[in-house]
């Protein structure tokens, strides 16, 4: 019973790693998959830290990353269900962060407002130890600083300093946070 399971557990980390290679991903060591698997077109860089998790029992994930853009993740951060992230230049996300449900992260708005503007695109950083509540928005030119988080349901367009809650549409400072060097949310 202990071999069987054992065994599962092996070939799936070596199908997880067979299907990174076939996405061109480059990673530190083999992520963890429960549930449907994200649905990721790579075109673009992605490189991810070691023990990133993905979870999806309910609503399937989506990652593309475009021609010439790159998405970098650092290790340990985990993926809820239904999360969508489109790369067209630069997104980055940090260690330990905790991307809520069906949240979005956009680095490109990918259509124009008027006649007189081009699509926007701008780079997005999401620190390390940041959680993202569920339902949120991270849209293009956004950064959120080390280890604050975003209340659910927020749309985050532009700068959040590190070590606060942020929320609403647009998200705002509700109240800073005191964070200790090195603690890692659970
Ligand atoms: C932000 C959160 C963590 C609560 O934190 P808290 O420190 O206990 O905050 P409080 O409930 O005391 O609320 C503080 C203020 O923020 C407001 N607030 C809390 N959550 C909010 C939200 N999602 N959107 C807008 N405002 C919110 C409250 O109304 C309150 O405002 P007030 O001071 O004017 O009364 C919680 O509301 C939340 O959003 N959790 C996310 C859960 C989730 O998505 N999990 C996904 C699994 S990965």
């Amino acid at each position: 019973m202990f071999k069987k399971t054992s065994l599962r557990r092996k070939l799936k980390g070596l199908s997880i790693k067979l299907f990174c290679k076939r996405k061109k991903i480059t990673i530190t060591d083999t992520p963890s998959f429960s549930g449907a698997w994200p649905y990721i077109s790579n075109k673009g860089v992605i490189r991810l830290g070691g023990q990133c998790s993905f979870r999806s029992f309910r609503l399937h994930q989506t990652i593309t990353v475009q021609a010439e853009a790159t998405l970098e993740i650092g290790e340990g951060s985990f993926f809820n269900d239904g999360v969508n992230i489109c790369a067209s230049q630069s997104i980055k996300i940090g260690r330990n962060a905790k991307i809520g449900d069906m949240t979005y992260v956009f680095d490109t708005d990918f259509h124009q407002l008027s006649p007189d503007r081009d699509v926007k695109k701008a780079s997005v950083v999401i620190g390390n130890n940041v959680w993202v509540g569920a339902n949120s928005m991270i849209l293009a030119g956004s950064s959120i600083g080390d280890n604050s988080v975003i209340a659910a349901g927020s749309i985050v367009v532009g700068e959040i300093p590190p070590n606060c809650l942020a929320a609403g549409t647009p998200a705002k400072v509700i109240k800073s946070l005191n964070i200790p060097d090195g603690w890692l949310r659970q």
